[in-house]
């Protein structure tokens, strides 16, 4: 058995991945050459170099990027101010990140979860529900690149088409990118709010997969008419966000090490990628299937028809394995991802994830 146990559970950077000595040096030098100001309370929209640096990369107005803590934290701000704006239904893909789907049943939110496949979220099931409901959703929530939990991409003619849909119907769009960077092979595609310009679409990100995750520095390029409200938002729950860590991240980009220290974090999620995919092609019975994501931190794993997950996690857990069954990527009753499991390989070494697959398949 091993030990500590392999987690296939954690969608988080494994501690070799995160930067912590080029970190330290960064917190040193903001600290010292910018004093209290680094320290202090600040304006609720966050440290302007770093604002100034995310609109230079998106393309759009330093005035519409807020830092938030975390992109998390961002996604409430931004479903509450969604709702109280345009109260109704929330889209989702199906499956999709499972803490947003808890803020919103939190909240009593109705969640309609849209079918998706290999390419994505399935735009006739989008415009398939626009038609069947005309009362205008809230908004759709996606994750168009190496999606958490199926580590699928959306494929560019269907980011088109979406957006197109969303044009027609006046649909707002939340689009959470935490993964796009984060990418092993393949050319970078057109984000939504790209192709749509931002009127409807909302772009969110954060430097918890290309930095680290525990400074809490998320962003959100937002509508430029919703961005007072957000930052009212900001400013009435935490007051100011903290400074030392977004201007630590703003240090470690002006110093150089951002893109230097990402090739280093995708080279080696790639070969954590390859382990998984090499082991599950060499142990996993037939019948079973899995995704084959370029980038990101996760694989999609549908079981032999008439397996049921639960039952597979209990035994793993007793064996020293753990991961996160499908159907909690799901609204609650939907009864919907009984056969699907989340993999992460980020966090455990190549041997580790053998190791860990192995027992999996054993169990099969
Ligand atoms: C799709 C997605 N969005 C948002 C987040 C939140 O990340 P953070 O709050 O660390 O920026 C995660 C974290 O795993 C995620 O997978």
């Amino acid at each position: 058995m091993p030990d500590p146990p392999i987690s296939f559970a954690r969608g988080a950077p494994a501690p070799e991945l995160i930067p912590a000595a080029q970190l330290a040096e960064c917190a040193y030098a903001v600290a010292e050459r910018e004093g209290a100001k680094v320290f202090a309370y600040g304006p609720g929209v966050g440290y302007a170099p770093l604002r100034e640096w995310v609109a230079d990369q998106r393309g759009v107005d330093p005035a519409r990027v807020v830092l938030t803590v975390g992109g998390l934290q961002g996604f409430a701000f931004h479903a509450a101010e969604q709702l109280a704006r345009r109260p109704g239904r929330v889209l989702v893909e199906a499956p999709s990140y499972d803490r947003p789907l808890k803020i919103l049943a939190r909240e009593g939110v109705e969640i309609v979860a849209l079918r998706m496949d290999d390419e994505g979220l399935d735009p006739d099931a989008l415009e398939a529900e626009l038609r069947r409901r005309p009362e205008p959703p809230s908004f759709l929530y996606t994750i168009p690149t190496f999606q958490n939990p199926s580590g699928r991409s959306l494929s560019t003619e269907r980011r088109r088409r979406i957006v197109e849909i969303a044009v027609a119907h006046r649909l707002a769009i939340l689009e959470d990118d935490p993964y796009g960077l984060v990418r092993y092979e393949g050319d970078a595609q057109p984000s939504l709010l790209d192709l749509e310009g931002g009127e409807l679409v909302t772009y969110a990100s954060s430097f918890s997969k290309t930095a680290a995750p525990g400074l809490r520095v998320g962003y959100f390029v937002l509508p430029a008419d919703t961005v007072a409200a957000f930052e009212e938002r900001a400013v009435s729950t935490y007051i100011s966000p903290p400074f030392l860590t977004q201007a630590i991240i703003s240090e470690f980009i002006e110093r150089g090490y951002f893109e230097p220290n990402l090739a280093r974090v995708c080279a080696e999620l790639a070969a954590r990628r390859d382990a998984m995919r090499q082991a599950l092609e060499r142990t996993f019975p037939s019948g079973s299937s899995w995704s084959r994501p370029a980038g990101g931190y996760f694989v999609w794993l549908e079981l032999p028809s008439g397996m049921a997950t639960a039952d597979l996690l209990a035994r793993a857990e007793a064996e020293g394995v753990a991961f996160v069954r499908g159907q909690d990527f799901y609204p609650l009753a939907s009864r919907l991802g009984l056969g699907s499991v989340r993999l992460a390989f980020s966090y455990e070494t190549p041997e580790r994830i053998e190791e860990g697959i192995e027992i999996l398949a054993n169990l099969l």
